[in-house]
């Protein structure tokens, strides 16, 4: 449509006063945009710091309730948990993983039992299990063996199937794990479980703080780039979700966030499917970092950037600042 040029455009009468611009703003931030990433540790009543992401902890079992019934009170719908496996726990083979008991599970269960109303997101991925820090077993070369891992995986996301998560999340980016996981799934009765597949995850530097939190970066032999996708490539993504979507996935996500916006962006237009961004530790530790130099203001940095996840298309973002984020958004 032609646009009637000046006078009679004035793009500024719609930023006049604040109420024409709550009016006339294309996004809206909501609390239940929200996915909440907690860290999981053995112990009794613990809370321990991780000093790259200033601000979050990992939290022993039995303090897990009351981080849950906030995120329920601030309207936070979904939870990820992401476990700190005892390093004697952690082997070749991450067999640990597939274990009923392991602390993920008691995890899931204790959330389950206080706070049955909020959903939960599990990582599918072997890297907190094993010794050499990698997704999946791997050969003697260290090549990340697909198939074999594939049936790792499986048994994985059955055991969080089974102690209540509501929906699985295959991080590893393994070929055809979504498909395998799925038909397991529904052979086990676990019909309403979803997936959210990791589609389009990359290769990044923005995992540093994760790994400290997972207590997998000293471990980590090599890199991941033999199975996450090069930072190079747009078009790859749009073919790791189309399989994806085709295995069964209910959901696909984009990882990490903020300097993948335009994958987001091409991934909800092609396919208009519930798409998850992740804004991962890296870019929570930038926006803390900026935020004690005196660079920028925090509450207003935290809000700017999520909105943008917003105005790309994602339905909803997994952020370490959902708590703050969501006490914001309840001014
Ligand atoms: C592991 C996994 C990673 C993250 C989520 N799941 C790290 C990795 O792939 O090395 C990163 C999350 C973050 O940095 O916040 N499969």
């Amino acid at each position: 449509m032609p646009q009637p040029s000046f006078p009679a455009t004035r793009m500024r009468r719609g930023r006049s006063a604040p109420w024409i611009r709550a009016l006339l703003a294309e996004h809206r931030l909501h609390p239940s945009d929200l996915i909440w990433p907690l860290f999981i540790a053995e112990g009794k009543d613990g809370e321990e710091p991780i000093a790259t992401l200033p601000g979050v902890s990992r939290w022993t079992v039995d303090r897990l309730a009351s981080q849950a019934r906030e995120a329920r009170d601030l309207g936070i719908p979904c939870l990820a948990l992401f476990p700190n496996t005892p390093r004697d726990l952690r082997t070749d083979d991450g067999r640990e993983a597939l274990n009923p008991d392991n602390l993920m599970c008691r995890a899931i269960r204790a959330i389950k039992d206080a706070v049955p109303e909020v959903g939960i997101l599990t990582d599918v991925a072997l890297d907190p299990y094993t010794s050499h820090g990698h997704d999946g077993l791997t050969d003697a070369r260290g090549y990340v063996l697909n198939d074999e891992t594939t049936e790792q995986l499986v048994g994985q996301a059955l055991v969080q199937a089974a102690a209540g998560a509501d929906i699985v999340a295959p991080s590893d980016m393994m070929d055809g794990r979504v498909g395998a996981i799925r038909s397991a799934l529904e052979a086990a009765g676990h019909r309403n479980v979803a997936i959210m597949a990791y589609a389009a995850k990359y290769a990044s530097a923005f995992y540093g703080p994760f790994r400290d939190a997972v207590g997998s970066r000293g471990l980590l032999k090599g890199d991941k780039r033999g199975y996450q996708m090069d930072p190079a490539n747009g078009a790859e993504a749009l073919r790791e979700v189309a399989l994806d979507l085709a295995e069964g996935a209910d959901m696909v996500m984009v990882k990490p966030g903020l300097a993948y916006l335009d994958v987001v962006a091409r991934v909800k237009d092609r396919f208009g499917v519930p798409t998850f961004a992740y804004a991962v530790s890296g870019e929570y530790a930038m926006i803390e970092a900026a935020a004690a130099a005196g660079a920028g203001e925090r509450d207003a940095l935290i809000l700017e950037t999520l909105m943008a996840f917003k105005r790309a298309g994602a339905t909803g973002v997994l952020t370490y600042h959902a708590r703050d984020a969501a006490r914001l958004l309840h001014g």
